[in-house]
């Protein structure tokens, strides 16, 4: 990794809000970036009253992305930001994207990528056009463990895959919070601003992980979406049955309604000849089950965590690493793409492994094939 930091601003993020904090701190981990600049609220007040908090200088503290984009744009190429950090509401992704990509920054986006698949191919049109650096931050492919499990999926280890079971459950949402104003459950309620309930917030990180540690591709699903809180608007539980290609099945299950359930993403993964067992609530371990021998505990940062993994771990086994970290391995992938990108060398590790937007097209066309699903009845569908 180079030593020279790259300068990067972020749209979103600003008084009140979640994830941008979490971008801001992972960004800057490995002392890749620096935050220079930002347009950080859907008000042009709070977004400079946000900016001021966080130590902005005035110059590049934007009332709007639109005014950052003009005027990032009319500085001298080697003072501009180098990428910017989109970490708004659902609906606020393409515009921003797309015109920052369009202009040749490099972005990083949070998921779900955009609304629709028009917006989708528009945007791998865009990016496709400038060459951009683009990653969308399905953040737990950046778990060291995740990775680990991917290389023995993908090497054989397992053997060929005949069973996938993934969940993202739950369970914040069990009641209308939507109802007081809770920011986060406000537009995640909301058709306009969120797309899909359940399966757009979380459904489509469990579709991300699959993809990232078996590499199969969804040939047909059949779903079931639903509301169980009275008065919601959207989606707030799915379950869905996956055909793979090659003749993989799969169960993947999310939901926002299950009382007790946390965070609670897992993922077990059944092969021919052994297996493999992932939970992002306790990251740092990884089950491996030969179907021949006794079931053992891999550990980040252990004996049989492997060099791609070991690459992207900070600290010794048994300290616990987690979400932060996991997010700041996009981004140092993302860091080392944008410097390979302009000193002319193939990008390495971390670089080539980050969701890029192809990942999140995909992202986008499962949810929407879900929830077409659900409106034919739980039909099977062609992915
Ligand atoms: N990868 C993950 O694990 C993860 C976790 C949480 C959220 N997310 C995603 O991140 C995004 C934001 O989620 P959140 O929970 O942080 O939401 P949030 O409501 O907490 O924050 C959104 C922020 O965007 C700002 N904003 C809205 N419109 C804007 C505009 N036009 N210009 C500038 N700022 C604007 C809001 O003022 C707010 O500061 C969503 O797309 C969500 O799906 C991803």
């Amino acid at each position: 990794m180079t030593a020279t930091p790259l300068s990067f601003g972020m749209v979103g993020g600003g008084q009140g809000a979640f994830i941008g904090a979490v971008h801001r701190t992972a960004a800057i981990m490995d002392g890749q970036a620096r935050f220079v600049a930002g347009a950080l609220s859907s008000t042009p007040r709070k977004s400079l009253a946000s900016g001021r908090e966080l130590g902005l200088p005035d110059d590049r503290n934007y009332p709007t992305w639109q005014e950052m984009l003009a005027r990032e744009s009319a500085r001298p190429p080697h003072d501009r930001i180098d990428f910017v950090s989109i970490v708004t509401p659902n609906h606020a992704h393409f515009e921003p994207a797309n015109a920052f990509a369009a202009a040749g920054f490099n972005v990083v986006l949070d998921k779900p990528m955009v609304m629709n698949s028009a917006q989708a191919s528009q945007l791998a049109a865009t990016t496709a056009k400038t060459g951009v650096v683009f990653a969308v931050t399905y953040n737990y492919t950046g778990y060291p463990l995740v990775k680990r499990a991917a290389e023995l999926v993908r090497t054989g280890a397992i053997g060929p895959v005949r069973k996938v079971f993934v969940e993202y459950h739950q369970g914040w949402l069990a009641t209308r919070l939507e109802a007081g104003g809770q920011k986060q459950a406000d537009w995640r309620t909301d058709p306009k601003r969120a797309g899909a309930g359940a399966i757009g917030d979380i459904g489509s990180h469990a579709e991300n992980l699959v993809a990232t540690i078996t590499g199969l591709e969804i040939e047909q699903l059949c779903a079931d979406a639903t509301t169980f809180v009275p008065g919601r608007a959207i989606d707030d539980d799915a379950s869905v049955l996956l055909r793979f290609k090659g003749g993989a099945r799969g169960v993947l299950t999310c939901s926002q309604v299950c009382v007790g359930e946390e965070n609670n993403l897992s993922i077990r993964v059944y092969g021919e000849n052994g297996a493999i067992a992932w939970r992002q609530e306790n990251p740092n371990e990884l089950w491996l089950s030969p179907r021949e021998g006794s079931k053992r505990l891999l550990t980040r940062g252990g004996p049989e965590a492997g060099p791609i993994a070991a690459a992207a771990t900070r600290i010794p086994p048994g300290h616990p690493e987690g979400f932060f970290e996991a997010f700041a391995n996009i981004y140092r992938g993302v860091a080392e793409a944008i410097h390979a990108k302009r000193e002319g060398r193939a990008p390495a590790g971390l670089a080539t492994q980050f969701p890029t937007v192809h990942d999140g097209a995909r992202g986008v066309r499962f949810i929407e094939r879900v929830l077409d699903s659900t409106a034919r009845g739980g039909a099977w569908l062609a992915f």
